[in-house]
């Protein structure tokens, strides 16, 4: 034992701050390295102040270290492998795994015989247990489902059951019915309740989420990414475990907040998300390709998109999920730089739900080193349009479709977009007609002063920077 009771009580105050400072820096990509640096240093203290600490024995250690090793491994080896595109898919399994741990910690902690609590205390250590076994299993099963619709396993469309509200709450109330059973019933006789509540706990995942369309998604994994801390802050007070309770409780409520702002920017009210049905509509799918082209549009080639953008004075540039995909963002750069030095006032547009993940854009443009200055939020920007000569749209679709505010059955109605149409011209780039991640219709294809450039991101791109230079 390296780290007697006090030593490790200091080392996780310790690692706790640099768990706040790791939060504070990951706002911000010019600090985010720096955020990341702490949150490893931290949970790199917590880790060991753990293993190393009064509460585990010395048989336990192998056990620990072998564990170590497997779960490092495949860690290491998921995060070589995935694409960037991939990633809130990567996310959702993780958050699985965090609910998985909570029911598993519950149950081992159940039935160890090992600890001897008095009553009032193993009253609240048994609420503990299933308070977090609850969290667990809901953020278990629904982070899976919400993995499988991310991926395209599992179709986006909402699954609406008929009176699916009622059979949640019916959900809700046989947990506390079975709660009452299980509080004070000895292990053998508890495990019943909790069994059956973890079974209910599961499916009432599984339903939340399979009743999310696919255009609130963002708003779930986010959610979920907060009922995964809950689930660690649960796990903490099984274990009584001081840092783990912090720390779920930091990521759970730093969830809940970024929950909360993604519905304000996608004009969604919290409790409706939660209880599901929303990104519904006529048509709606995820992946794209369901709705169909209505109206004539106007193609242009990469050679006159270069004429265009040469020409101008205002340029403003609104990436989404297709240029991750093509992974276009070094040449959007090097288009940049080229049209800044031609004295072009080039500027970024991003909105809060650009791409498959929070601050996707952001994350891409910072690895192309494009300067932060002029990546401007949503809010800053888009009163900016009616002065820009041309937007330019590489691979988005649903962050720019005027139906949002112009269609109130769209199933993205309400939800705030970048209006490109506004400017002198907009110039759409994808590789065809098809719809974005909502599978919605996006009328500014067919506006009078939009413009479609057809092809792989990337590949147009490359063809307008070398026309660019010629
Ligand atoms: P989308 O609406 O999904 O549109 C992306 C477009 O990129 C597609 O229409 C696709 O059209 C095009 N594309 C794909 N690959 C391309 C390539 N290689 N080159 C050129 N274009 C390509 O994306 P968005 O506008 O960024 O909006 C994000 C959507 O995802 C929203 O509906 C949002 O709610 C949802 N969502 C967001 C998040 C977060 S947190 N950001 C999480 C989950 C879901 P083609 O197939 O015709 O090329």
């Amino acid at each position: 034992m390296l780290f007697d009771a006090n030593l490790a009580t200091v080392a996780y105050i310790g690692a706790a701050i640099l768990f706040i400072l790791s939060l504070g820096g990951l706002s911000h990509p010019e600090t985010a390295r720096r955020g990341n640096l702490y949150g490893i240093v931290g949970m790199t203290i917590a880790v060991l102040a753990t293993v190393l600490g009064p509460r585990v024995t010395a048989a336990g250690i192998p056990w620990i270290v072998g564990a170590l090793v497997v779960g490092g491994a495949i860690g290491l080896y998921a995060a070589k492998r995935v694409q960037m595109t991939q990633m809130p898919e990567l996310v959702a399994l993780m958050h699985s795994l965090v609910g998985l741990a909570a029911c598993l910690v519950g149950f081992a902690s159940y039935v160890d015989t090992s600890v001897a609590y008095t009553a009032a205390e193993k009253a609240v250590h048994e609420v503990e247990i299933y308070i977090g076994v609850f969290i667990g299993a809901v953020t278990f099963s629904g982070s899976i489902v919400a993995f499988g619709k991310l991926s395209g396993k599992i179709g986006g469309k909402p699954l609406l059951l008929p009176a699916r509200h009622w059979l949640n709450l019916a959900g809700v109330l046989a947990t506390v019915w079975f709660g009452i059973a299980f509080v004070g019933a000895g292990v053998e006789a508890g495990v019943v309740p909790l069994g059956i509540m973890t079974v209910i706990a599961l499916l009432l995942g599984i339903h939340m989420v399979m009743a999310i369309g696919g255009a609130d998604m963002p708003v779930v994994v986010s959610m979920l990414n907060s009922y995964s801390g809950w689930a660690a802050a649960a796990t903490g007070f099984m274990l009584s475990n001081d840092l783990l309770i912090v720390t779920g409780a930091l990521v759970g409520s730093s969830g809940a907040i970024l929950s909360y702002i993604m519905c304000r920017a996608m004009n969604r009210s919290f409790v409706s998300v939660i209880a599901g049905g929303f990104g519904t509509g006529t048509a709606p799918a995820a992946a794209g390709g369901a709705a169909q082209p209505q109206g004539e549009v106007q193609a242009v080639s990469a050679v006159e998109t270069a004429e265009m953008l040469r020409s101008s004075k205002n340029v403003v540039i609104v990436p989404g999920y297709g240029m991750a995909v093509a992974q276009a963002q070094h040449t959007v750069y090097e288009i940049t730089k080229f049209l800044r030095e031609k004295g072009v006032n080039v500027r970024f547009a991003i909105h809060p739900v650009a791409g498959r993940m929070p601050g996707h854009m952001n994350v891409l443009l910072a690895e192309a080193k494009v300067p932060y200055d002029i990546v401007l939020e949503m809010d800053e920007i888009n009163d900016d349009f009616p002065d820009t000569d041309v937007s330019m749209v590489i691979g988005a679709n649903d962050i720019v479709n005027p139906a949002a505010q112009e269609d109130p059955t769209s199933p993205i109605a309400g939800m705030p977009v970048l209006q490109v149409w506004n400017a002198k011209t907009s110039i759409v780039m994808k590789r065809s007609m098809a719809s974005g991640y909502a599978g919605v219709d996006n009328p500014l294809f067919y506006k009078e002063n939009n413009r479609m450039l057809f092809g792989d991101a990337k590949k147009m791109l490359d063809e307008v920077l070398v026309a660019l230079k010629s």
